[in-house]
Order: structure tokens, then C-alpha cells, then sequence
């Protein structure tokens, strides 16, 4: 026999004793072992090399190597595509796994829903710390050193002089101190009040903050844009009146409501009003130049509304039950 016949021979003997291919673990260590093995057929080919003349060397030794990766990949192949794959042993009568697709949680439906109306009016999304100092939570908003919402009552302190803030208007204060007007942006976050939890208030919540600066603003400008958000979350239809009130930081001040056909009453949803010329001289605006209003909801609250949720507490607690209802 040439090297040639030699390693037909021996691809045939292969086939031979592996079709079919054995079972048991054992089994195919024997096989693999009596052609691959340190003492097995390949091996011996190649310590025949030096029998073989010096001319066929090369072309035996390329025919060997193919035999051998040849015969190494059947066994990976069978134990890739038959002995690990269970598929062979599905019964594919039975029904398939059913898995759950996720959703979005309801605030943040809602927080979605928001953004997208006033980006669609030109504001941008901006963010702040949710620990601050007291000057940017309470001081350049003009809050008097006595304000309630100064005392621990109502506010989480870190330390003396810094606190979780207790709203997002803080961001107001960054955004003015480090950029030059014109300003529009709305600013989405957590806030945090030292309340008793019950099935209207919770610890921690969350609120929209608006910021508009430019010339020449006015109050009925700013009106038309909170009646165009209200129109667009609650319906064109919804009924809503500004009834004045107080911030420290705005100048005039209203509330924002709307009407609850089905409560029969008119429901708070934001603060809003005019930027207070104090907080632009706290963050060296020049108040004779520019103006602006500001405006700040809760977000749970509007989710509530929104889907007539009754508890606060249910948007915390994370129980399917609930959340599947979104
Ligand atoms: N920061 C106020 C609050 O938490 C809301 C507000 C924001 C009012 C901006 C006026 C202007 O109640």
C-alpha cells in the first residue's frame, strides 16, 4: 500500500466504527482513544513518517493531519449537535414556556408623558442634585430663615447645613447660576419630606419642575402654557382655574387646578407664578433685564388623577396585582 492507500484504509475503518455512533460515555473514550489516543492509529501514522521516503514526506504528512482533524471533529460534532443537545429528546407536543413581557411602571408612564408635552413645546429636560445645600433649596429661593420648611419637622437634614431637598426648584437655582438666559427647561426628580406616610403622602415622591427666563415674559404667557399641559395630560375639555397663592420664590403666585367631575371638586395639581426678582438677585440675574415664571407638580399626584389611583402607598410597593392593571 502507498501512504495514500494507507490513509484511505484507515478513513474507511473509521467510518465503519462509528457509524452508528456508540452511546455511553465509555464507549466513545475507547473509540477516541484507538484513533486518537497517545498509542492509538493516528499516532502511530506519524511515527511512521520516517519510514517514508523523503520525497512523499510532506504530502503523508498533510494527508495525516486532514484525517486527524477530521476525525476529531466527528466526535466534537456529535457531542455538540446529539449527545449535549436535549432537543433531540423534546416532545414537541407540549406547549411552550409562557414568558411575561415587561411594562413601564405607572410614574413613569406618566413622568413620560409630561416630558414629551413640554419638549414638544421647546423646553429641555435638565437634572440636579437630589442632596443640596441650604442655599439652593431654601436661601436663594427667598425662604426665610424661619420657614417651617426649614425645620426638621418637615425636612430630611444631612448635616447643619445640607438637606435632602424638598423639591426640585433647587434646580432653578443651578440652572440660573450656571447658565445666562434665555433658560426653558424642565427638570424631573425625586424629592423627600420628613411626613407621615399614609394613603396621600409618602417620604419620597416626585416632582416636575418648570423654568422659563427671557424678556419680556408675561403671566398670560405663562398661563396659556400650563392650560395647553393641562389640555393635553387631562383632555381639551377639562375645566381648570389659577387660584392665587404663595411661594416664597414667585411673585405673583397661583395654584393650578382642575375640576374632578367624578369627585366633584376642584383637585390642586402645581404650583406656578412668576420668578421672584430676589431669586434672580440671589444668582446675579439682572431682574430689570430678564423675567421668567416657574411652575412645579407632583408627579404622583397627576398619575392618581390620571388613573384614579386612591393610594399613594400602591406606588411603591412593587405588588404585581397593581402594576399588571398598566
Ligand atoms: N416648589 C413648589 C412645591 O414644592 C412648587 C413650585 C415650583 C411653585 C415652582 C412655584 C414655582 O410646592
Amino acid at each position: 500500500m502507498n501512504h495514500k492507500e494507507v490513509i484511505e484504509s484507515v478513513r474507511k475503518q473509521f467510518q465503519t466504527d462509528s457509524d452508528p455512533f456508540p452511546k455511553t460515555n465509555d464507549e466513545i473514550e475507547a473509540l477516541r482513544n484507538k484513533y486518537l489516543g497517545r498509542k492509538g492509529i493516528i499516532a502511530d501514522l506519524f511515527a511512521k513518517m520516517n519510514d517514508i521516503e523523503a520525497g512523499s514526506r510532506p504530502e503523508f504528512g498533510k494527508e495525516l493531519n486532514l484525517l486527524k482533524n477530521d476525525i476529531s471533529n466527528s466526535f466534537s460534532n456529535y457531542v455538540t449537535t446529539t449527545k449535549n443537545n436535549p432537543i433531540q429528546e423534546i416532545d414537541h407536543s407540549l406547549p411552550g414556556w409562557i414568558y411575561n413581557t415587561g411594562h413601564l411602571h405607572p410614574l413613569q408612564i406618566t413622568l413620560n408623558e409630561i416630558k414629551t408635552i413640554f419638549t414638544n413645546l421647546g423646553f429641555s429636560v435638565a437634572y440636579g442634585p437630589e442632596i443640596d445645600d441650604d442655599f439652593h433649596n431654601f436661601s436663594a429661593l427667598n425662604f426665610p430663615p424661619e420657614h417651617p420648611a426649614r425645620d426638621m419637622q418637615d425636612t430630611f437634614f444631612i448635616e447643619n447645613d445640607i438637606v435632602m431637598r424638598t423639591h426640585t426648584s433647587n434646580v432653578q437655582v443651578h440652572l440660573m447660576e450656571e447658565q445666562e438666559p434665555p433658560l426653558r427647561y424642565i427638570v424631573p426628580g425625586r424629592v423627600f419630606r420628613n411626613e407621615s406616610i399614609s394613603f396621600k403622602s409618602y417620604c419620597l415622591f416626585h416632582q416636575i419642575e418648570g423654568l422659563y427666563v427671557d424678556k419680556n415674559v408675561s403671566f398670560a404667557e405663562h398661563k396659556g402654557v400650563l392650560e395647553y399641559f393641562v389640555r393635553q395630560m387631562f383632555g381639551v375639555n377639562t375645566k381648570m382655574r389659577f387660584r392665587p397663592s404663595f411661594f416664597p420664590f414667585t411673585e405673583p403666585s397661583a395654584e393650578v387646578d382642575i375640576w374632578s367631575e367624578k369627585r366633584g371638586q376642584w383637585l390642586e395639581i402645581m404650583g406656578s407664578g412668576m420668578v421672584d426678582p430676589e431669586v434672580f438677585r440671589s444668582v446675579k440675574i439682572d431682574s430689570e433685564v430678564w423675567n421668567g415664571y416657574a411652575f412645579g407638580m407632583g408627579v404622583e399626584r397627576i398619575c392618581m388623577l390620571k388613573y384614579d389611583i386612591d393610594d399613594i402607598r400602591l406606588l411603591y410597593q412593587g405588588d404585581l396585582r397593581f402594576l399588571e392593571q398598566f
